[in-house]
């Protein structure tokens, strides 16, 4: 299928490993240009090799916090001086869970802390680039939420926060750009199977002697995921290019679930 993509450039917040790392080579293998943004220098430089020698574009990196909005215009003015043009935003930067205890317990600083990273970084990322996507219908912003939006994972309070709200953002964004031809959606991934949770699989595996494929198929079926497993990164990462493609360009406003069937929540007959 021809995506038309070739040519443009991407901006992928939290692109330097797991899943924002997926949806970068992804957009790559298209032929489209790359900002990677994160803090940790180093893994981003690792993964920007990479992604060069894989798919030959070109890949700036921009090493920024995006809980810090003085960081987020400074590499903004950086990576846009070497690609002036950036068609695609993906907000994906995201925190890990702090603890795993009750949040209602937590501090006033720890609940502002999580809201400034995910929901008000995004808002930052995409004020700084947007001056730099053409208004000529190929502009997309693409933001990753997540399901804690539509049901309730016990300790994750303040992700279901973020992600509730990333997902009403995205329809304010979608009316206020739609006059400059830019599309705004949501994409809302279940489980995703990231380095970090294959590794926990395999090892969990091997605690209860079982498969990695065995230990995968009861945990998802005690998740109650209808598919049976988890998302591959890939597969949001196909979801993040078609909709960023000159195919998805009627797509706006649309919160996209990919969580193999997790929140259609059946009850027994
Ligand atoms: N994994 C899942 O199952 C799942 C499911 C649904 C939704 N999601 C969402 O998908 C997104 C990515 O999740 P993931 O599991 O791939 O995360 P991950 O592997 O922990 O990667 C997070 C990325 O964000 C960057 N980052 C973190 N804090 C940042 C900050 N303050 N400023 C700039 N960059 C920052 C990290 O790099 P540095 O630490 O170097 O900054 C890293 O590149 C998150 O928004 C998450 O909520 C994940």
């Amino acid at each position: 299928m021809e995506l038309g993509l070739k040519g443009r450039a991407a901006v992928v917040t939290g692109g330097s490993k797991g899943i924002g790392r997926a949806i970068a080579r992804g957009l790559a293998r298209e032929g489209v240009d790359i900002v990677l943004l994160a803090r940790g220098r180093e893994q981003l430089e690792k993964t920007a090799d990479e992604i060069r020698r894989e798919s030959g574009v070109r890949v700036v990196v921009a090493p920024a916090d995006i809980g810090s909005a003085d960081s987020v215009k400074q590499a903004a003015a950086t990576a846009t001086r070497e690609l002036p043009s950036i068609h695609v935003i993906v907000n994906n930067a995201g925190g890990p869970m702090r603890r795993m205890d009750r949040q209602i317990t937590w501090s006033d600083a720890e609940w502002l802390d999580d809201v400034n990273l995910k929901l008000i970084g995004m808002l930052r990322v995409t004020q700084a680039f947007l001056p730099a996507v053409p208004k000529d219908g190929s502009g997309r912003i693409i933001n990753i939420s997540g399901t804690a939006s539509q049901l309730v994972w016990a300790p994750a309070l303040t992700h279901g926060l973020n992600n509730a709200a990333m997902n009403q953002v995205t329809s304010y964004l979608a009316h206020d750009l739609a006059g400059d031809q830019i599309t705004v959606n949501a994409i809302i991934p279940g489980l995703v199977g990231t380095e970090g949770r294959e590794a926990w699989a395999e090892n969990m595996a091997k605690q209860q002697n079982v498969t990695k494929e065995e230990f995968l198929t009861s945990f998802c079926r005690r998740m109650g995921i209808p598919s049976g497993r988890w998302a591959t990164m890939e597969e949001v990462a196909d979801l993040v290019t078609f909709v960023a493609s000159d195919r998805g360009r009627y797509i706006n406003g649309a919160k996209l679930l990919l969580d193999g069937g997790l929140t259609i929540n059946p009850r027994p007959a």
